[in-house]
């Protein structure tokens, strides 16, 4: 039977989109009936607590990388929330002030643990208990646990945009920092401005592997009805016909068929 994968979701700037992709593409796959759990990495400034309006668990993603609570006790189970077959779970980052300034001040020796931890649940929940993904969502930037889910990921979404900064930083983080892990990354370029027709995409799709050297998984344009959404974010589940769900649809199945290369 075929193992299940970690997804990360990352760029080098903040607001490229990553919350957005994380939650969208954990959604496209449980659609797709598979065994889902997704998972807020970003403790710096958590938010998939507020996106899925969920209950909390026994304990909070925080706790499990301290070593003070099993996985299973993290886990919220939201499948009743989503149509389809699929199994939907969540693994929350604890948003309280506290939280947020002890996780900023954790030292490299506790990185290394968490680093363990993230690691070990390729036995817990891809193996033992058959979850097809788990999908990180992360903080932008080259912070320590942002780097803990690059290297504990088998695949890496990269997301940005066409600003100049983020271009220059991007192609600085890929090169020196992916190449060393050898990751299997897709970028997604996102919020494109002018609407794209089939020679404009394969031209983009050119200028995105001369410029990163990575395969392009992705090109996203900028809609207003996801800004309009606020921060509703599960958006494919409630447009299931709009042009960002198939392309959801489609990073998803190329995800799957381990076809970005
Ligand atoms: N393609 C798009 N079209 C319109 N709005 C978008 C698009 N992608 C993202 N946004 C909006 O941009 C904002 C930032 O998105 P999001 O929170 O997903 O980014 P992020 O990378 O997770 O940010 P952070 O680094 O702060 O965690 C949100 O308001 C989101 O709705
Ligand atoms: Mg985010």
């Amino acid at each position: 039977m075929k193992m299940g994968k970690i997804v990360a979701v990352h760029s080098y700037k903040g607001g490229t989109g990553k919350t957005l992709f994380s939650v969208n593409l954990a959604a496209t796959f449980a659609k797709h009936g598979k065994k889902v759990c997704l998972f807020d990495l970003d403790f710096r400034a958590p938010s998939l607590f507020a996106i899925l309006k969920t209950e909390n668990a026994p304990c909070w993603l925080n706790d499990y990388l301290n070593g003070n609570c099993g996985i299973n006790k993290v886990l919220v189970d939201l499948s009743s929330q989503l149509q389809g077959n699929g199994n939907f779970f969540a693994a929350l980052a604890n948003p309280s002030t506290e939280a947020i300034r002890d996780m900023s001040a954790k030292d490299r020796k506790w990185e290394m643990r968490a680093l363990g931890r993230l690691l070990s649940l390729r036995n817990t929940l891809l193996s033992d208990q058959k979850f097809d993904y788990l999908v990180f969502d992360t903080s932008p930037g080259l912070q320590y646990s942002s780097i803990n889910a690059i290297v504990a990921a088998d695949f890496v979404v990269v997301a940005t945009t066409g600003d100049r900064s983020d271009v220059n930083g991007t192609r600085r983080m890929l090169r020196e920092l992916y190449n060393l892990f050898e990751k299997k990354t897709g970028l997604v370029i996102n919020k494109v401005l002018d609407p794209t027709s089939k020679s404009k995409k394969d031209e983009m799709d050119t200028r995105v592997k001369d410029l990163y050297q990575v395969p392009m998984l992705g090109l996203v344009p900028c809609f207003c009805e996801i800004l309009r959404a606020e921060g509703n974010l599960i958006f494919v589940q409630d447009k299931p016909n709009h042009p960002f769900t198939k392309i959801l649809d489609e990073m998803a199945k190329k995800i799957d068929a381990n076809e970005v290369n």
